[in-house]
């Protein structure tokens, strides 16, 4: 095969396992088996394998994982990832929408972007002219690490934005999660391996994050799902409710999948009408937490339009378009039947 074919073939190759992946991962709709994927996978690997200087940046092989790497270089977030003021009841939840309506001078209903708040670590990737190039970890809100080589291996996670005319810049926010079942099979293996289990599925993340062989990283099935916009360049969205809708057409997670056994798309997510909707949907999202494939310790309520979340700005640390309501930490009471005392080997 000559160079020039080599390249038609990559790239060919490339844009349809990506291709693939969507479907499987993103749409749970896949087009073609496992063996055939597998063939196509292994084709490209040969074909990077014979020409190493046709190897993409963003190739598709990357998601198997790399070299490991001495160390996670430093970045900073062009916008400061921030924190979220929180509310602990109903009367808190109505409160909050009394007082926007007081900085905004008005009595109407306000409109709310409301989803659930996931138990898993904070991530922003950036997208320069659509191409995935930065994956940088929240840290202290202003400087984080890029964590770029294991949040490729997230198969979910478009290494290309899925649009004809992708803007220079767009840094999405989102959490890294590690759902239930395979938190459940980590623990089973490390636990055979004799190694360390993880106390719950947030520190399996985090810990998984912060691997330097990212071949570990691509073992463990990492997902993510993303909430909110970042710093940007030619994109611009009227509300947290078009900015979702364009995530969609984009290809990036950003759905939470609900089903028995096998995911399947249900929106968690829900744009409510004044503060006693936002209420409704706190003890429904309440009532399904332990249904649900990932953990979750609330829900998150966004103030949905971009225009008002302007007017209102932002207080120290936190935004004042935008609140967390936690739910009461899950709690078991241990009862003791019976103590057994013994005496050891050595007396
Ligand atoms: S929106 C200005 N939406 O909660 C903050 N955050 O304290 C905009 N989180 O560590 C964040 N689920 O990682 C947003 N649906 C959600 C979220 C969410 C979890 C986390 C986030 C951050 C913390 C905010």
């Amino acid at each position: 095969m000559t160079k020039t074919e080599a390249k038609k073939q990559i790239a060919k190759l490339s844009e349809e396992i990506e291709k693939h992946n969507h479907l499987y991962h993103s749409l749970d709709k896949p087009e073609i088996s496992d063996f055939e994927f597998d063939q196509l996978f292994q084709k490209l690997i040969d074909l990077e394998a014979q020409f190493p200087d046709l190897k993409a940046k963003n190739s598709p092989t990357d998601r198997v994982g790399g070299t490991p790497l001495d160390n996670f270089e430093k970045m900073e977030h062009k916008m400061p990832m921030l924190s979220l003021q929180n509310t602990y009841s109903a009367e808190e939840i109505l409160e909050f929408e009394k007082k926007i309506q007081r900085q905004l001078k008005t009595e109407e209903s306000l409109e709310f972007f409301c989803s659930p708040k996931y138990d898993g670590v904070a991530i922003e990737l950036v997208y320069e002219k659509g191409e995935l190039t930065h994956a940088i970890t929240r840290g202290d809100g202003v400087t984080g690490e890029d964590v770029l080589s294991n949040v490729k291996t997230i198969r979910g996670i478009p290494l290309k934005l899925k649009v004809k005319n992708p803007p220079p810049r767009l840094d999405l926010r989102g959490e890294i999660l590690i759902y239930k079942k395979d938190f459940a099979e980590i623990n089973e293996r490390n636990q055979e391996e004799g190694q360390n289990t993880f106390a719950n599925p947030r520190n399996a993340a985090a810990g998984t994050l912060r691997q330097l062989d990212s071949k570990i990283a691509a073992s463990r099935k990492l997902k993510m799902l993303t909430y909110a916009l970042g710093y940007s360049e030619g994109a611009d969205y009227e509300s947290q409710g078009d900015f979702e809708t364009q995530l969609k057409e984009m290809g990036l997670p950003h759905m939470p999948f609900v089903e028995k056994g096998k995911p399947k798309i249900k929106a968690l997510s829900k744009i409510c009408k004044g503060a006693e909707e936002v209420v409704e949907y706190y003890k429904s999202i309440e009532s399904q937490r332990h249904d649900l494939p990932f953990e979750i310790d609330g829900i998150v309520t966004k103030v949905n339009s971009y225009e008002l979340q302007g007017k209102l700005g932002n207080i120290a640390r936190s935004p004042r378009w935008a609140f967390a309501a936690k739910f009461k930490p899950d709690q078991a009471t241990t009862t003791i039947e019976k103590i057994v005392v013994q005496v050891g080997r050595t007396g």
